[in-house]
């Protein structure tokens, strides 16, 4: 396989080094923050109706490093990315004397600034800090893995290494506030009505365990993931969603509709198909399909975290599959791309179950697939998705060298050895160096695959993807 591995937590730091220390020579970040993405298990859609949702974290993240500026006068911050995929503009400077408002662009700076602004409101305006950051990440963007959240959360952590001490008690953030925090910056800054999962994931996930929040009360249990046999697999089909181009908040406005015309605050207090089915006539045949997909997932979720928690794979993948219908025929957020992946994983022995994870209308499928056949799994996804590609796009081969699918393994393992190598590589960093890592687990030696993910390069139709993905959704 011809491949790209993404980086690992190590380069990403190196990077960021390097980048530093070229842009201010003769000095050095005191602060490295870093939050990781996220593949949701299953429970999909449900967390903005008070609903359950199983995650967990994967090993790929944001980074942040940076330090306070003393200068007296100075009121000003500087913060610059590193990441190749979010335009022209890849640093700006934030004036904390300023009122911190949204900006039309660029977009990223948006999660930057929403946490800024948020975080600010619990602190003094006489003890605002400047400082200057950069970030690299390595989530793929609109990949639905959390590349906002993880921003936003390694933003807030960074933060709270930043103004460290000087926070009384009833300042400091719980891990459940922090998450609100970071959500409530996506709501107002990046302008998606979100829910808490991809901000709660981030904060609160841990190694070997999934996470089953409830997100009516903000409580979560971990589910430990402990059987080195079983993997979960995660293929990104390339095709860039955008949630904040509308499709969602479509989605958030529908089952709002439904469940005010239910007579109840939330869809997860229905408790059964039944009610809904009574109450068929008075919505429109799109709000009802909304609304059974939210009502029926919100149950699957809750039998899935069983069923994983007593190793019953059979049964977790079953749930997944009728997930995955679900969310294609009644919640119209999937793909052609992405049923293609699913149906692909579905052909393969060994396969439990599988289906597209995140917001959709692109980004990722996860599969829960048995260690042993994990490489006929990937072989048959490659393969099938490339002869799929071709068909939606027939194409010359000197087109044949571009990026289509990314794979990223997590092990449901014990194994701890991403956190234990990565707080060792952060001892070398000048001090009140802090490491903040949530890590599910990776590595596998039998495919050649070192990093936690791998893209596989079989056609040149990303930007095809895009206009198709536009056109199936609408958007
Ligand atoms: C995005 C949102 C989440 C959640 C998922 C869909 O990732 O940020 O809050 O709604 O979509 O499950």
């Amino acid at each position: 396989m011809t491949a790209e591995k993404t980086a690992t937590l190590e380069e990403l730091k190196a990077a960021l080094l390097e980048s530093y220390r070229e842009e201010f020579p003769n000095d050095e970040p005191t602060i490295c923050a870093f939050a990781p993405g996220r593949v949701n298990l299953i429970g999909e859609h449900v967390d903005y109706n008070d609903g359950f949702v199983f995650p967990m974290a994967i090993p790929v993240g944001t980074m942040i490093v940076g330090k306070a500026l003393n200068e007296p006068t100075t009121t000003k911050c500087y913060v610059r990315t590193l990441s190749k995929d979010v335009g022209e503009q890849k640093s700006i400077e934030i004036d904390l004397a300023n009122e911190l408002a949204p900006i039309k662009s660029p977009k990223w700076a948006n999660y930057v600034l929403g946490v800024l602004a948020h975080f600010l409101e619990r602190v003094k305006p006489s003890k605002k800090q400047p400082f200057r950051i950069l970030i690299a990440t390595s989530v793929p963007i609109g990949g639905g893995l959390s590349s906002s959240a993880s921003v936003e959360v390694a933003m807030c952590t960074f933060l709270e290494l930043l103004y460290g001490n000087s926070l009384s008690s009833n300042q400091q953030l719980s891990k459940v506030d922090k998450a609100l925090l970071c959500c409530k910056a996506e709501q107002t800054y990046a302008n998606v009505p979100c829910g808490i999962m991809d901000q709660y994931t981030s904060c609160l996930a841990k190694a070997d365990h999934a996470l089953l929040i409830d997100c009516r009360d903000n409580t979560s249990q971990y589910i430990p993931m402990i059987n080195k046999n079983v993997c979960v697999l995660v293929t990104n089909s390339n095709v860039k969603h955008e949630l904040g181009a509308g499709t969602y908040a479509e989605r958030v406005h529908n089952c709002q509709v439904a469940a005010n015309l239910l007579g109840h605050k939330k869809l997860r207090e229905v408790t059964s198909l039944k009610e809904l089915e009574n109450a068929r006539d008075k919505m429109s045949p799109t709000t009802y399909k909304r609304a059974r997909h939210a009502i029926t997932e919100i149950q699957r979720t809750e039998i899935a975290a069983e069923a994983l928690s007593k190793n019953d794979y059979a049964e977790f993948g079953r749930l997944m599959y009728e997930s995955h219908q679900s969310l294609r025929d009644d919640f119209e957020v999937s793909c052609e791309e992405l049923d293609q992946l699913v149906e692909l994983a579905r052909s393969v022995d060994g396969v439990y179950g599988s289906r597209m994870t995140g917001g959709g209308f692109g980004g990722c499928t996860v599969t829960l697939v048995a260690k042993s056949s994990v490489g006929k799994c990937i072989e048959t996804m490659k393969n099938g998705y490339k002869e799929k590609c071709q068909q939606f796009h027939p194409r010359n081969d000197s087109d044949d060298d571009d990026t289509q699918i990314q794979i990223c393994f997590s092990y449901l393992s014990s194994s701890k050895f991403p956190l234990q190598i990565y707080q060792k590589a952060l001892i070398g960093m000048s001090c009140g160096c802090v490491f903040v890592a949530v890590i599910s687990l990776f590595l596998t030696q039998s495919l050649d695959i070192q990093s936690s993910f791998y893209k596989i390069r079989c056609s040149k139709r990303t930007v095809d993807y895009l206009l198709i993905s536009n056109i199936l959704t609408g958007m």
